[in-house]
């Protein structure tokens, strides 16, 4: 078993590090602190073909392979989780569920445009009373000849400040459970759709997290996403290329933290020598790493277990929850090596500890991971 990258993997991670150490980096503590959504970031991103990393070149896209997406979604997330989860999005969420349920006319028309970055997108399933248990949702859509009349409450949404697009969830009969969930593809000028303001939260600040409301929206039914009742399953495939991203955004954060304090401990003196000197320290730095690199594997075992064309939930979750949990004692790690100045907003450390939380929160708590995981396995044994 051969565990590299290949030339053209290098040549991507490389050229990705570049960029986000060149132009990402420099503006990320900026619009952690603003909350400002970094619209242009998008835009450059977007360029360099990364708004939608493995949809094919004739609709938009880098026509990349999963593991490259990943190692784009590591290498900005090393440096702005922000950034990180707002590309993630618009590739697993918005752009994959499109490649693989669209029609030809909304590939051309939404697909080209948002692989491309030429638009945002953002995936509308969360509603104050449905979390973890999307098939509660109760956004309503109604037949009305050949449109559909839309009609509720989305939150927590990713880029809503800010998409160009939603892929919304709604149901055509709440008794059906999830057989009565479907998908549209709603352009955010739609009449009766309208967005709230920024939610300030403990991180991932610039991410553009909102409400959406949509209030007697008309959308014809040429914009639905696959088959009337076909939603949830959308969503649910669309979520495990979403976990997959989550997952590469959690290892991106535990490295970006990782380096900051492997630095610090060379730099830093006490009792007349580096602290990278103490046993303390170097036992700290040699689980860090190791822990990294563990969930590394992991995800990049679920990136080929996307490649490979089958179902890949059980990867995925694996990868996400071991991941999310990784960031979140990686970054606890690095900033006790900062000791008080881990604690202030001046180091950067503080912002990787914030940001990893919600790591753990969403695309399915790690509850909910867990869930995935042993249903798999009871149903596959
Ligand atoms: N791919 C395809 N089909 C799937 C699937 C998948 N990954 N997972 C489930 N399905 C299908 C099942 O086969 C089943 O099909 P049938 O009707 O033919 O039998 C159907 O969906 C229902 O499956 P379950 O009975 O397993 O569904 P459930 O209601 O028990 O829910 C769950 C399962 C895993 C708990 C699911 O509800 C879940 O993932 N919850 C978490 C929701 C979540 O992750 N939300 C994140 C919001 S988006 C977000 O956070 C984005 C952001 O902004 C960053």
């Amino acid at each position: 078993m051969r565990i590299e990258l290949s030339e053209e993997q290098h040549l991507l991670q490389d050229s990705v590090r570049q960029f986000a150490d060149d132009v990402v980096r420099p503006r990320a503590k900026e619009i952690d602190e603003t909350g400002e959504f970094p619209r242009q970031f998008f835009a450059q991103a977007g360029e360099l073909g990364l708004a939608g990393v493995t949809i094919p070149e004739q609709y938009g896209g880098a026509g990349m392979d999963p593991l490259s997406y990943s190692l784009v979604i590591e290498e900005i997330s090393r440096v702005c989780a922000s950034s990180g989860v707002i590309l993630s999005v618009n590739n697993s969420l918005v752009c994959d569920p499109i490649f693989k349920f669209g029609t030809e006319a909304q590939k051309d028309e939404y697909l080209k445009p948002l692989a491309r970055g030429r638009m945002l997108g953002c995936f509308a399933l969360t509603e104050p009373e449905a979390g973890s248990d999307p098939a509660a949702i109760r956004t309503t859509a109604v037949r009305d000849g050949e449109e559909y009349v839309l009609n509720g409450n989305k939150v927590f949404i990713t880029s809503g400040t800010d998409a160009d697009l939603a892929i919304v969830f709604a149901t055509v009969d709440r008794d059906l459970r999830h057989r009565g969930i479907t998908a549209f593809i709603v352009p955010a000028m739609t009449p009766g759709y309208s967005h709230g303001s920024h939610e300030y939260k403990l991180g991932v600040n610039a991410s553009g997290t909102t409400e959406l409301a949509f209030a007697d929206m008309r959308i014809p039914a040429s914009q639905r996403l696959g088959g009337e009742g076909e939603g949830f399953k959308v969503a649910m495939s669309a979520l495990d290329g979403g976990r997959l991203g989550i997952a590469s955004q959690a290892v991106g954060i535990a490295q970006g933290a990782f380096e900051e304090a492997l630095d610090y401990s060379t730099q830093r003196e006490q009792f007349g020598r580096p602290i990278a000197d103490f046993q303390a320290i170097q036992f700290y730095l040699a689980d860090m790493s190791t822990e990294i690199d563990a969930a590394r594997l992991l995800t990049w075992k679920a990136a080929w277990a996307k490649g490979s064309g089958r179902r890949f939930s059980l990867e995925a979750a694996q990868a996400k929850l071991f991941a999310s949990e990784m960031a979140q004692r990686v970054t606890s790690k690095a900033l006790q090596i900062h000791g008080g100045y881990g604690y202030i907003r001046e180091y950067n450390v503080e912002r990787y500890f914030r940001d990893a939380r919600i790591a753990e929160i969403y695309e399915g708590t790690s509850e909910i991971q867990k869930m995935v995981i042993s249903n798999w396995l009871v149903q596959n044994t």
